[in-house]
């Protein structure tokens, strides 16, 4: 099934007949298709549901192609990145161009589909829109940071739960509030793994999200346990690429037992999306929850 995907996603690439563009895309390689691995999972067959993946995950590399111009990120799916090779403007033309397919082919399903995905967009966009403003200054106001990560991130992985539920004819708020949780839980551990995994494994830089101005969940949960110099500390290493910096950030996470609690975040919420469809009885969207939740990259 996943490679039917990945074949439907080059014919949709196909079909706009432009070789810049196939040379753009050709080094866009696939991810880990979690987003097609969940709509799978609720609805296993259905004739539009190849349609529907290939359209997320289109749409999955349309903003990483953006968000890795945002975070000036030269590694993508362990290759260097459509911004490095080619440079930024090409990068956000090609993920209009994605953006845009994608639109068109949504018009061929049901508008509840179609309605879902795009407002999913739209919310994912303000998300990085708040990411930017954000990493204008330290950040320790936690409710903005879980606003944020909820737009940047849950509302595509919750809209793709609606949809696979609306194919499926089953009750998509139930899967739509599941894939929200879950969506959190997801980039509470992509946060985590930035500071806990190593770029070859991850398949994009480590250690990268402070440098760029991003103060997420492990650095307000040190904040908060700091004393008063050691606040002045963490917060002079804020954007600073230094090595000497990254050593004392690991040592105090370490210190203060900052990751631990990260992960019973994440559980939290994984948690809280088991609980959305408990009486659903599929418990293929328990291990959905595990793989997200558990993963090393
Ligand atoms: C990366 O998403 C962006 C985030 C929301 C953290 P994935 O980790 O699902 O990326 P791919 O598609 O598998 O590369
Ligand atoms: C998620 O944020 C990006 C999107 C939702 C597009 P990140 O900036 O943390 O994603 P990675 O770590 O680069 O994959
Ligand atoms: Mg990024
Ligand atoms: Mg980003
Ligand atoms: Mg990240």
């Amino acid at each position: 099934m996943l490679e039917k995907i990945r074949e439907k996603i080059q014919s949709f690439i196909d079909e706009l007949h432009h070789p810049d563009i196939s040379h753009l895309a050709s080094k866009i390689t696939s991810g880990k298709m979690l987003r097609s691995k969940l709509v799978l999972a609720i609805c296993p067959s259905h004739h539009a549901l190849i349609d529907l993946c290939a359209i997320i995950e289109m749409i999955q590399s349309a903003s990483l192609l953006h968000d890795d111009v945002i975070d000036a990120s030269d590694i993508r799916r362990g290759n260097p990145s459509v911004n490095a090779i080619f440079g930024n403007k090409n990068s956000i033309m090609l993920g209009d161009v994605f953006y845009a397919k994608a639109f068109f082919e949504l018009t061929k399903l049901d508008i509840r589909i179609a309605q879902s995905i795009s407002n999913a967009v739209i919310e994912l966009s303000r998300g990085e829109i708040s990411d930017v403003f954000m990493a204008e200054s330290f950040n320790t106001d936690k409710a903005k940071y879980f606003q944020m990560l909820q737009d940047k991130t849950a509302s595509l992985i919750a809209a793709s739960a609606e949809c696979g539920a609306i194919l499926a004819g089953l009750d998509s708020q139930k899967y739509k509030e599941y894939g929200k949780n879950l969506g959190i839980a997801f980039q509470i551990v992509d946060d985590l793994l930035d500071i806990t995994q190593e770029a070859c494994k991850l398949g994009k830089p480590a250690m990268s999200d402070f440098k760029e101005g991003k103060t997420t969940l492990p650095y307000i949960y040190l904040y908060e346990v700091l004393p008063l110099s050691e606040r002045k500390i963490l917060i002079s290493y804020f954007k600073k690429d230094k090595i000497e910096a990254y050593k004392w950030l690991k040592e105090y996470f370490d210190k203060y037992h900052i990751i631990p609690l990260v992960v019973a975040e994440a559980r939290k919420y994984g948690d809280l999306a088991i609980a959305s469809i408990k009486n659903e009885n599929n418990h293929l969207l328990e291990e959905v929850v595990k793989t997200m939740i558990y993963r090393e990259f």
